[in-house]
């Protein structure tokens, strides 16, 4: 029997949405070969090993996304969450060396770009186990990002590096990257959005619990810490939001409440905040806005998918192809160019131009959690 054994390396919000979607592609390998007539499938199975960093931690930060999602339960919690970059990063490396000392996998699974990635990369590669990197060869090309830094690292310490673009490849070309470590896959998140979208039609009624009507709001998401850290930047953004002339309902993360608080500053009356929500309702959510606003990497590809145009309140963004195809608006974080981006955004007819086909050709197929799982369970045949 081929028993490849993943430990699956989480611990963040966005990593929850990502790691659902391979985790249910494991469930399924190992149903299909289990029922192959074909004497080689039969003989192989995939064991994942789920550990949570615990960097989120509050239950509609982390709990919601296991339950709705069918997340495994993780079988090692740190809990480990609400440090510095470095207390978070160091104490974790520590917990999750002891746990792979005694797991042994063949392969370390990560995702992403979070201090959660990084540190389940180095501990598996001081322990001479391989790294596998889901949303490899990303770049915004600012090193003034946490999460520049944590994948920049991650990418050139994996040996497998799954990319969702195009681009993705590109970059880790440019960086020298062995093109045979590189395996194009598509993105992840495209699979989690066609899955849980059509789930969240029946599961979902957020927009009668909030009094929304269909293409009557807009969704706002703000959480970058070069954002929300700088009293001036928030600001800027509520200042931006407050020239909605639709209602904005905002999902905000703690991190972002937290500082509001703290500067003092005052939010504009059409925003109506709410605590964060699981990805059923924020999928509901998403399909129904008008225009979203954003800084989240994760939101402004499901506003393309879901085609829904998108404002961007960075300078740069790593998902470049949304905004060459004319969808994704980047403001930065500036009152006047948020404000002219939804005066063009909220009374523009031509809303809904990007095509399945735009999507699928850069994005994949939407079964990149089947060729991931394909490939590790392959790999060391
Ligand atoms: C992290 C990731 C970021 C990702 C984001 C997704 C890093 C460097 N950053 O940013 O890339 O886009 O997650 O949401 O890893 N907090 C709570 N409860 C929680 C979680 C966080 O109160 O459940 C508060 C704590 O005060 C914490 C702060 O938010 O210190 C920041 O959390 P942290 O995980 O360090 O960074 P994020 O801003 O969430
Ligand atoms: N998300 C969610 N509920 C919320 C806000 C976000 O389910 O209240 C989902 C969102 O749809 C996306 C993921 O969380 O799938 C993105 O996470 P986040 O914006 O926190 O991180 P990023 O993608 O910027 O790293």
């Amino acid at each position: 029997m081929k028993r490849t054994h993943i430990v699956t390396v989480i611990g963040a919000r966005p990593q929850f949405v990502k790691a659902a979607v391979v985790s249910r592609a494991v469930h399924e390998f190992n149903a299909k070969a289990q029922k192959s007539s074909d004497k080689e499938a039969t003989e192989c199975a995939v064991v994942e090993t789920l550990v949570h960093t615990g960097q989120h931690y509050d239950s509609n930060m982390s709990d919601i996304f296991f339950d709705e999602m069918g997340i495994p339960r993780p079988n090692h919690n740190l809990g480990i969450g609400g440090g510095s970059h470095g207390q978070n990063t160091g104490r974790m490396i520590e917990s999750i060396e002891a746990i792979l000392q005694s797991e042994k996998p063949d392969w370390v699974l990560v995702y992403g770009d979070t201090d959660s990635t990084l540190a389940g990369t180095l501990a598996a590669v001081k322990l001479h186990i391989p790294v596998a990197h889901v949303e490899a060869g990303i770049r915004s090309f600012n090193r003034a990002m946490p999460e520049e830094i944590n994948r920049v690292l991650t990418d050139h310490a994996a040996e497998v590096l799954f990319t969702p673009t195009d681009t993705a490849n590109k970059h880790l070309a440019n960086e020298g990257i062995p093109a045979d470590k590189i395996a194009y896959v598509g993105d992840v998140m495209l699979d989690a959005a066609l899955y849980y979208a059509s789930l969240a039609k029946n599961k979902s009624n957020i927009l009668e619990t909030l009094g929304l009507e269909h293409k009557k709001f807009v969704l706002a998401t703000i959480h970058r810490a070069e954002n929300t850290d700088d009293p001036e930047k928030i600001g800027q953004i509520l200042k931006g939001l407050s020239y909605s002339a639709l209602p904005i309902v905002w999902p905000m993360h703690p991190r972002t409440d937290k500082r509001i608080k703290e500067f003092g500053l005052k939010l504009p009356s059409i925003v109506r905040v709410i605590e964060p929500i699981g990805y059923l309702d924020m999928v509901s959510l998403e399909c129904h806005s008008k225009v979203i606003c954003t800084d989240s990497g994760g939101v402004q590809k499901e506003a393309f998918f879901h085609q829904v145009p998108c404002i961007t309140v960075r300078d740069e963004t790593e998902w470049v192809e949304t905004v060459s195809s004319n969808w994704n608006t980047l403001t930065g974080p500036n009152a006047q160019k948020i404000s002219t981006a939804f005066r063009n955004l909220t009374n523009d007819s031509t809303s809904g131009v990007s095509t399945t086909n735009d999507i699928q050709e850069i994005f994949g197929k939407g079964n990149a959690g089947d060729l991931i799982v394909n490939h590790l369970a392959h790999i060391n045949q």
